[in-house]
């Protein structure tokens, strides 16, 4: 299959662009597409064969279930029920975006692939102009899970994509690099209270203020894990073994200085106080205190070590709080927890 990459740039492009999307998505293929979070690739929720061809272009598990996008509130009546009132007030503060809700679904409405058999349903309003001008126009509700091959960081450019899928899906849509740059955050309503799943742009702080008390699932805790089912897979992981070490310009200088002497090469992803360091290979997570900055910038970091010949990726580590929390709990399984060792 020819991967095409398709603009939407300008007045003619962006005709034949969306048209060319929606027609594949209504005969049951995949199309990728920018959000506000990472590229997803989509197909029609209420189709097993279409949502099947997710799964197999990304090699993802099927026991890990999709989020389902949607363009307007209106689609959320025909496969959600019983949707609590707190969760109708995120949708009002935070739709469109990053933030996925868990809700209980509606009998036979989407096809069982999607969900992996769950009786919830993951479901969110993009916010980007590109995603969000497909969903009008296909007014179907869109399945779709990041554009990356499954293990692999999320894409946050069309070229991620490519790289990944090429030949394995006919469309992508190029709406440049995505805004935020890690997943959205997943909260879960089938809980007493408000469970985060998985952290992302909106903050437990942002969600509290809001909603008032928010939990946050354990990603140590197994008991926890099949509540997010994508909890337990390996994630984000470049071909090098990445290490986390203490946020401290001296520890980071030793480190590499052993690593050296080991005859090794390393690559270094940090804020740019690190950028003086004798690393093979710096990525720039941007200045030091700019958190979102870093959430942007971390997946194409992650995604460049491949380019390299290193041996080792030091990361050092984040404070978790704001996004802070979500871009640990990304390196957290980039590195599958190990930390460097002198
Ligand atoms: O920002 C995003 O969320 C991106 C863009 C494309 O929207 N999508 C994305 O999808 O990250 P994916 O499939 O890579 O991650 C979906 C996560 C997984 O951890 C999955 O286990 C969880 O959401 N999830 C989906 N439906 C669920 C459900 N019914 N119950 C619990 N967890 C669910
Ligand atoms: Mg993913």
């Amino acid at each position: 299959m020819k991967t095409e990459i398709a603009s939407v740039d300008n007045l003619l492009d962006k005709e034949k662009s969306y048209a060319q999307a929606v027609d594949l998505l209504s005969e049951g293929e995949t199309v990728a597409f920018p959000t506000e979070t990472v590229y997803g690739l989509g197909a029609v929720a209420t189709s097993e064969a279409a949502v099947s061809k997710i799964f197999e272009a990304k090699g993802r598990p099927q026991d890990n279930p999709l989020i389902v996008h949607i363009g307007s509130k209106e689609e959320l009546d025909t496969f959600t029920q019983n949707v609590p009132s707190l969760a109708k007030t995120c949708m009002d503060v935070f739709w469109p975006g990053a933030l996925t809700l868990v809700l209980p679904i509606k009998n036979n409405s989407l096809a069982e692939n999607v969900t992996a058999g769950l009786n919830t349903v993951g479901v969110r309003m993009p916010d980007h102009p590109v995603a969000l001008e497909l969903l009008r126009r296909l007014k179907q509700p869109v399945a779709a899970p990041s554009a990356n091959k499954s293990g692999k960081p999320s894409p946050t450019k069309a070229l991620h994509v490519y790289h990944d899928l090429n030949g394995k899906i006919p469309l992508i849509l190029d709406g440049g690099a995505t805004g935020i740059g890690l997943e959205s955050t997943v909260l879960d309503f089938t809980t007493e209270v408000p469970t985060i799943l998985r952290p992302g742009g909106v903050t437990k702080e942002m969600l509290e203020k809001v909603i008032g008390q928010v939990n946050e699932a354990k990603l140590t805790d197994e008991a926890e894990a099949p509540r997010a089912p994508g909890m337990k897979y390996a994630h984000y992981a470049p071909d090098a073994p990445v290490y986390l070490i203490e946020a401290s310009t001296g520890k980071v200088g030793q480190a590499i200085e052993q690593i050296h002497n080991d005859q090794q090469k390393v690559a270094l992803i940090a804020t740019e106080n690190y950028r003086q360091s004798k690393a093979d290979y710096y990525f720039s997570l941007g200045h030091e205190h700019q958190l979102e900055d870093a959430a942007h910038l971390l997946y194409e970091a992650l995604r460049s070590c491949d380019e390299t010949d290193a041996n080792i990726i030091l990361v050092p580590v984040f404070s978790k709080k704001g996004v802070g929390t979500a871009i640990m709990n990304r390196l957290e399984k980039a590195s599958n927890g190990k930390w460097f060792e002198s």
